[in-house]
């Protein structure tokens, strides 16, 4: 990081910016003009958008909108690198910190692939994510919520189905001490009764405060879960809204989200 860390000395009234430039205190969790490169690639445009506490924000647009890599540059990923804009989550800077710290302040990424480590049972997943503090869940609590994870915690985590595999993935999650859920295309190719399972799980969570941001495909299904909508078009913000707005919007839908 050059630009952000360069200027962490003019950053310690990044707050007082923040509230400066929106004119209201920093929401729960902000993001705030970012802007973010792949090498020269100039990809995330400026996104800004903000969250409140235990609220579910779907974050939508076409393919190559930019969704994945708004989700990887707050989550503090090498790639895209962050060269301009804030991200502040509880009155933490989350933009001056590096991917680990912001895992321990409360970001937890759960990418597309889902990232289950071959060669370990489900329950050795779940405890590897644990091994740092501060950890969230614990296994009891965590199989309550999925109890296939529990009939299968003596199982090779890759031998799941896919369904299973992503609700493995979202039980890493919680199993560290996660304020913000960052979840990119959950749904991507499981069956119908199965999305409804995770849907369940999803505002479970939400009930017990936590934060939700859901990049989706399947923009209804996304919607229909949410509180609120951000549709991204070439890196840009280009609405933001209810997500009961959205639905209604059929204009709105046919031009970004092509549904
Ligand atoms: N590692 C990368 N290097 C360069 N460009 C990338 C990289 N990853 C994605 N891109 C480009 O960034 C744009 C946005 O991609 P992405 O964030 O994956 O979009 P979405 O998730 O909305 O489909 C696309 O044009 C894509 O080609
Ligand atoms: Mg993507």
């Amino acid at each position: 990081m050059t630009v952000l860390e360069d200027s962490t000395a003019q950053k310690t009234t990044g707050q007082r910016d923040h509230a400066h430039h929106t004119g209201t205190a920093p929401a729960y969790f902000s993001v705030w003009d970012i802007h973010a490169y792949y090498g020269e690639s100039y990809i995330v445009q400026g996104v800004s958008f903000n969250v409140h506490e235990g609220e579910i924000l779907a974050l939508l647009g076409r393919n190559g909108a930019g969704k994945t890599s708004t989700l990887r540059a707050i989550a503090r990923l090498d790639d895209p690198q962050i060269t301009h804009g804030e991200v502040w989550l509880d009155h933490q800077h989350i933009h001056l910190m590096k991917a680990h710290e912001a895992a321990i302040a409360g970001i937890q990424l759960v990418p597309e692939d889902r990232r289950i480590i071959p060669g370990l049972t489900v329950e050795e997943n779940i405890q590897l994510a644990q091994i740092v503090e501060p950890i969230g869940w614990s296994l009891d609590r965590i199989y309550e919520l999925f109890p296939r994870l529990g009939e299968r915690r003596k199982q090779e985590g890759v031998t799941l189905s896919g369904g299973e595999q992503q609700m493995l993935a979202i039980a890493r999650a919680l199993s560290r001490d996660i304020k913000v859920l960052l979840l990119d295309e959950p749904y991507e190719g499981l069956a119908p009764v199965i999305v409804d399972e995770i849907e369940k799980t999803l505002n479970i969570i939400k009930e017990q405060g936590i934060t939700t941001v859901i990049v989706e495909q399947n923009a209804v299904r996304a919607l229909k879960l949410a509180d609120r909508a951000v549709i991204l078009d070439t890196g840009t913000v280009v609405f933001d809204g209810t997500a009961q707005e959205v639905l209604e919007n059929e204009e709105l839908r046919a031009e970004y989200l092509a549904i």
